[in-house]
């Protein structure tokens, strides 16, 4: 049986995603440096899927062992999550982040032509929208990016449209994923945030755990109902489906096809504070500071389209989001 090649495999994104194949009838293949993830990822794969997963550490940007993978397997299509994701650090390392992200997908791209497989998801994000005003965002709202991170995404985005107008017959799904949370349901995997939080609910789940004294909420002084800002939070389980549903798509109508990935719901920070603490059953303090440079007040998606071509509806809310990601976290740090 042909398989799906999952580079960030073991990541956050990327390990939900693998699981959302197997109980769709796909089987996978894994690379993974480990730069972000641990290996014990692949053992709770392998329990969560009864299944023996194939696994290969190294880089994306490797082409030799690329090409031992393609030439191992038979692989059908990749999802290409593997890179660098933080927006802080891309301003600090923006070379790296230049390096890692576009040196991996052109690696990729290049060995996936030799092998003649033409088909790819990749993982975008709605950092593309910039700070468009104009909400909810659609596939067509003006792109822009603002931090080295969101840069290579764009760029990435560029190189993969220009590849397609050069050669139809590559297959390309670009998902623009909102705001990742929760966990898997079995608690077995879920993100493991590395040193200070960057996003708010790993951040709060830290607070609810006791490590750190009180949430920073970033900014009560924005147009938004609370002044605080608004997001669009996706449970990662549904995000993961998405990525069947963009391949069982690239099967039948070919192409390059772009879709947002959220709700189309925007929460306040308040407001998943408040959802946490309901589903952890702890009193979250929080204080207010500056805002936090770089951010805009709202953002959340137009899932019409993904919806309409893909037939994408996200099932889980905000309390399910925060239940499961909580379930996963507290095993982290309460024994
Ligand atoms: P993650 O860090 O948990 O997963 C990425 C995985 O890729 C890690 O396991 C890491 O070890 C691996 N990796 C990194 N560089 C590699 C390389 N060169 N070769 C091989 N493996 C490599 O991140 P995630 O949250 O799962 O994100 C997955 C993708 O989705 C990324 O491309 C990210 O930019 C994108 N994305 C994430 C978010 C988010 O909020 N999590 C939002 C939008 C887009
Ligand atoms: N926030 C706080 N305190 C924190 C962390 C965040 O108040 O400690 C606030 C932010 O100001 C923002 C909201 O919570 O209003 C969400 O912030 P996150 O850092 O969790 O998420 P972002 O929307 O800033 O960015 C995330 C990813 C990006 C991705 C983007 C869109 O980090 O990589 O979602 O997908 F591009």
């Amino acid at each position: 049986m042909s398989k799906v090649l999952i580079t960030g495999g073991l990541g956050y994104i990327g390990s939900h995603t693998v699981v959302e194949l197997y109980e769709n009838g796909y089987e996978t293949v894994i690379i993974d440096n480990l730069y972000n993830s641990r290996i014990d990822v692949l053992d709770k794969l392998e329990k969560i899927t009864k299944k023996k997963i194939s696994f290969y550490k190294g880089d994306v940007r490797d082409k030799d062992l690329l090409r031992k993978i393609f030439s191992e397997e038979e692989i059908s299509g990749v999802i290409h999550f593997a890179g660098l994701k933080a927006v802080g650090e891309s301003c600090e390392i923006p070379i790296e982040y230049y390096d890692n992200n576009i040196g991996s997908t052109i690696a990729l791209i290049e060995v996936m032509k030799e092998f003649n497989v033409k088909r790819i998801v990749f993982s975008s994000s709605a950092t593309v929208y910039g700070k468009c005003k104009v909400v909810p965002l659609k596939e067509d709202s003006p792109l822009d990016a603002t931090n080295p991170y969101g840069r290579t995404k764009l760029f990435i985005e560029g190189i993969l449209k220009d590849l397609y107008e050069s050669d139809k017959t590559w297959e390309i799904g670009i998902l623009r994923y909102f705001n990742p949370v929760g966990a898997h349901k079995s608690g077995l995997i879920g993100e493991r945030p590395n040193g200070t939080p960057n996003n708010l609910v790993p951040y709060i789940a830290e607070v609810a755990a006791g490590i750190r004294p009180h949430v920073r909420v970033f900014g009560n002084d924005y147009d938004t109902k609370d002044g605080t800002g608004v997001r669009d939070y996706i449970h990662v389980v549904d995000l993961a489906y998405g990525h069947v549903l963009a391949l069982k798509k690239l099967d039948e109508a070919h192409g390059l096809l772009i879709y947002n990935l959220g709700t189309g719901t925007g929460y306040s920070v308040l407001d998943v504070i408040k959802a946490f603490e309901k589903a952890s059953n702890i009193k979250i303090p929080y204080e207010f500071y500056d805002r936090r440079p770089g951010d805009i007040a709202t953002s959340y998606a137009d899932p019409t389209k993904a919806l309409k071509e893909i037939g994408f509806k996200a099932k889980y809310g905000i309390e399910e989001m925060m239940e499961d990601h909580w379930r996963f976290q507290k095993n982290l740090y309460i024994k």
